[in-house]
């Protein structure tokens, strides 16, 4: 439908009854592509038409006999894209109706509404208007980036946008190594170039194994992020080190394991020592024995004057050496003279030591 038909039908709208041979405006019959089955009888004035019929403009077909009264469809039966209204009191002839689409939708010639007139044919002018769905112009332009998945977000951080002609980089969020490409590109085509890379599942490996001491925890091939392994040490034997380890999210332990040390026996029989502070002799001592890290004080005699002095060491692991200076008493000096054993004598002036 052209600019001039739509103002003319306009004008009719307006001025209602005008009739077309006064305002000389009406065209010739002219049937262009828009075909229409019929076209009333033509005249050029309505003597030239029957007693109810009156020679009007009848759009495309030009001056014609119409019956005024006649009708168009009405009501349309509803479309889903479209909403028709009528513009005119009445759907008879040269009635306008306005058929406008839906919000996103348009018609093929890019316009949102189209205008009808029922024609002398009972028929409203033109094809029926069929609305497509419309992209907004914006909405390509804001959607130019490649899909990110939500499991992609929630495994990597990610850097860059995800922009059509850009580069993105990822990182495990867990700290675990990636499988695969840890960059790709966005194509143009809102691709992306290579598949999303992988994150190395997070696994320990089973810590080293605690001699003397028990794990407490399922022997698995491979442990978990957060896993927990408790140690414990045999009877006798002393933890040293961290009671329990976790696997971290780099699959490291979050300590090495721990040591059970062993007690070490008082290498000393006939002579006092000096245990938690304790002077007292060895034999007193349940099982002669010390825990690892304690300490044991000795008594060493002087070289030269009759008196003793100290020396200690520690036991480390079942290890408890007796200081160089220490002399085990013989059987039958602790038998005969146990007095003059030299942790029973007396203890030298600090300045006789030097
Ligand atoms: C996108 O573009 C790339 C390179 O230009 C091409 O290899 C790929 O097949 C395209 N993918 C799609 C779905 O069109
Ligand atoms: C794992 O992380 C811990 C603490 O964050 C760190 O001390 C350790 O060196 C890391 N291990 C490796 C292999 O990166």
């Amino acid at each position: 439908m052209d600019c001039a038909l739509l103002l003319l039908l306009s004008l009719w709208a307006l001025t209602g009854e005008v009739s077309p041979q006064e305002s000389g405006l009406c065209p010739d019959r002219l049937l262009g592509e828009e075909s229409r089955r019929t076209c009333p009888r033509p005249c050029k004035a309505d003597r030239d038409c029957g007693n109810k019929r009156q020679c009007l403009c009848d759009g495309q077909c030009g001056l014609s006999c119409v019956a005024p009264g006649r009708t168009c469809p009405w009501p349309l039966p509803p479309s889903e894209n479209s909403e028709a209204r009528l513009l005119s009191p009445t759907h008879s002839f040269s009635a306008l109706l306005e058929v406008r689409c839906k919000p996103g939708f348009a018609l093929p010639n890019g316009l949102d509404a189209s205008i009808r007139r029922c024609q002398g044919d009972r028929q409203w002018s033109g094809d029926e208007p069929i609305c497509t769905e419309t992209l907004s112009s914006e909405e390509p332009a804001a959607a130019q980036t490649c899909p990110l998945p939500e499991e992609i977000i929630n495994t990597f951080s990610i850097q860059g946008d995800a922009t059509a002609g850009t580069s993105i980089r990822y990182t495990c969020r867990s700290g675990a190594d990636i499988v695969g490409s840890s960059e790709n590109f966005c194509q143009d085509n809102q691709t992306w170039q290579d598949p999303h890379p992988i994150c190395k599942k997070v696994y320990c490996q089973p810590p080293r194994e605690v001699e003397q001491g028990y794990v407490v925890a399922v022997q698995k091939t491979e442990y978990e992020v957060g896993f927990d392994i408790h140690y414990l040490c045999k009877k006798n034997f002393l933890l040293d080190g961290p009671q329990k380890v976790t696997c971290l999210s780099n699959g490291s332990w979050s300590a090495s394991p721990p040591h059970c040390r062993a007690r070490c026996l008082i290498p000393a029989e006939r002579s006092r020592v000096v245990v938690g502070g304790v002077k007292r002799w060895p034999f007193d001592v349940t099982d002669a024995v010390v825990p690892h890290g304690e300490h044991v004080t000795f008594y060493c005699r002087h070289p030269s004057k009759q008196c003793s002095f100290i020396a200690t060491q520690a036991c480390f692991d079942g290890k408890l050496q007796p200081p160089a200076c220490y002399l085990e008493p013989t059987w039958l000096q602790f038998k005969l003279f146990p007095h003059r054993l030299v942790s029973e004598i007396e203890v030298c002036e600090p300045n006789d030591v030097e």
